[in-house]
C-alpha cells in the first residue's frame, strides 16, 4: 500500500524546514520500505498571491484525498493587509475545519540534552512529558457570528463566539482519556467555568463523559488562568491537558517555551477514524513562519522531523520507525549540535540543511 502525503510548505521558513523533512522521508522509504507517494501544493500567503486565496478547492480536495498533510507555516508581514478572508491562516483554518481535525496532540517533551536551553531552570523541566489535547474546529476560532459591525455614534463593535456542543466535548475528552491509558493515565480538564457558560458545560459533559467511560483515569479540572501559572510553576505535574481551541493555542505556546524552544514542537491534528480505522491528518510544526530568518537556513527543522515522527507513530502506524527517528534527533542534540533558537555555549551552532544531514547521519548509524 502506498502511503500517501500531501506536502504544503507555506510561508516563511515552512520551505526551509519541509525540505530536511522531505530528506528524512526519502530516507524512510529508501531504508525502511516506507512506499510514498508525495504531492506538493501551496497554502498561505503563497497561495494567495497565486491565486487570491489563502487555499484552493482543489488542494482541499486533494487533502481529503491523501493518508496525511504536511504543513511547514503560514503567514508574515507581507500578507499583514489582504482582506481577513485571504490572510494566510485562512488557508490553515479551512483545512483544520474541511478535513475535521478535531483532536490537536501537541506533546511538549524536554530532550534531556536541551534541559539548559529552557528559560526556566533545569530540575523544574528535566524529564518533562506532557500532553495537550487542544479542540481545534471549534469554540472562538469557528463560532459565529463572528463579525465587526457599526452600532451609530462612531462606535463599532466586534463579536466573536465562544459555543460549544455535548458532542463536541465529548470526542475531544475522549481522546484525551484513551492517550492517558497509554501514558501516565491521568487528565487535567481546563477551562473557565468561573466566567464562562461553555466552560460550565465543558466541566459537567467531561465529568460525565468520565464516570461513563473512563472512570480508571485519573480526572482532575483546572481553571485556564490557573493551569497557565501551573505550567512554569510546575509543569511535570501534568500528564494529559485537555482543553478548548483558544486555550490550548495559548497553552501549548507556554508549554513550548519548558522544552527549549518552539522550534522543538511537533503536532498532530487528527479526525476521527473512519470504518477502516483511517483518520484524516495533518502534521505541523507548532511554530510559526519565523519571518524574521526565513531564507537565511538558520531553522530549526526539528518541530517539523519530529511531526514526521508522529505521522510515522499515528497514520502510518509505523512505531519502531518513529522511535527511531526520536532517538536520532536526542543523539544528534546529546552530540551537541545546535540551531540558533537553541543554541547554547560550548555548543556547535548549524544551520537548517546541516541538522538535517547530522540527523540523517544518525538514522544511518542507528539503522546499521
Ligand atoms: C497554532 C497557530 C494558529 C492558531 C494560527 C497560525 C492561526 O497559532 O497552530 O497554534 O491560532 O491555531
Ligand atoms: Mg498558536
Amino acid at each position: 500500500m502506498t502511503n500517501k502525503i500531501l506536502i504544503v510548505a507555506g510561508d516563511g521558513i515552512g520551505p526551509e524546514v519541509m525540505g530536511q523533512v522531505e530528506r528524512v522521508i526519502d530516507w524512510y522509504s529508501a531504508k525502511r520500505k516506507f512506499d510514498v507517494e508525495i504531492d506538493r501544493e501551496l497554502v498561505g500567503g503563497c497561495c494567495y498571491d497565486a491565486h487570491g486565496v489563502a487555499v484552493t478547492d482543489e488542494t482541499i480536495e486533494k487533502a481529503l484525498a491523501s493518508d496525511a498533510v504536511f504543513l511547514g507555516a503560514v503567514g508574515g508581514p507581507k500578507w499583514d493587509n489582504v482582506p481577513y478572508e485571504g490572510r494566510p491562516e485562512a488557508g490553515l483554518l479551512r483545512l483544520r475545519k474541511d478535513l475535521e481535525l478535531f483532536a490537536n496532540l501537541r506533546p511538549a517533551l524536554c530532550f534531556p540534552a536541551l534541559a539548559d536551553a529552557s528559560s526556566l531552570k533545569r530540575e523544574i523541566v528535566e524529564g518533562l512529558d506532557i500532553m495537550i489535547v487542544r479542540e481545534l474546529t471549534g469554540g472562538v476560532y469557528f463560532g459565529e457570528p463572528k463579525i465587526i459591525e457599526d452600532i451609530g455614534n462612531g462606535e463599532r463593535r466586534g463579536i466573536d463566539t465562544q459555543v460549544y456542543v455535548t458532542s463536541e466535548i465529548r470526542r475531544i475528552a475522549s481522546v484525551a482519556f484513551e492517550l492517558a491509558r497509554k501514558r501516565d493515565n491521568r487528565v487535567m480538564s481546563v477551562e473557565k467555568r468561573n466566567v464562562m457558560k461553555s466552560g460550565v458545560l465543558w466541566y459537567e459533559e467531561v465529568i460525565k463523559l468520565h464516570e461513563e467511560q473512563y472512570s480508571d483515569v485519573k480526572l482532575e479540572h483546572m481553571l485556564a488562568d490557573n493551569c497557565a501559572m501551573q505550567l512554569v510553576r510546575n509543569p511535570k505535574q501534568f500528564d494529559v491537558i485537555v482543553t478548548d481551541n483558544l486555550f490550548g493555542d495559548v497553552l501549548s505556546d507556554i508549554a513550548s517555551m519548558l522544552t527549549g524552544s518552539l522550534g522543538m514542537l511537533p503536532s498532530a491534528s487528527l479526525g476521527a477514524k473512519d470504518a477502516n480505522g483511517k483518520a484524516k491528518a495533518m502534521y505541523e510544526p507548532v511554530h510559526g513562519s519565523a519571518p524574521d530568518i526565513a531564507g537565511t537556513g538558520a531553522a530549526n527543522p526539528i518541530a517539523s522531523i519530529l511531526s514526521f515522527a508522529m505521522a510515522l507513530r499515528y497514520t502510518f502506524d509505523r512505531g519502531a520507525c518513529a522511535d527511531l527517528l526520536e532517538k536520532a534527533v536526542d543523539a544528534v542534540l546529546a552530540n551537541g549540535l545546535r540551531t540558533g533558537d537553541i543554541m547554547q555555549d560550548g555548543m556547535k551552532k548549524v544551520g537548517t540543511v546541516e541538522m538535517g544531514d547530522a540527523i540523517l547521519a544518525e538514522l544511518d548509524r542507528l539503522n546499521a
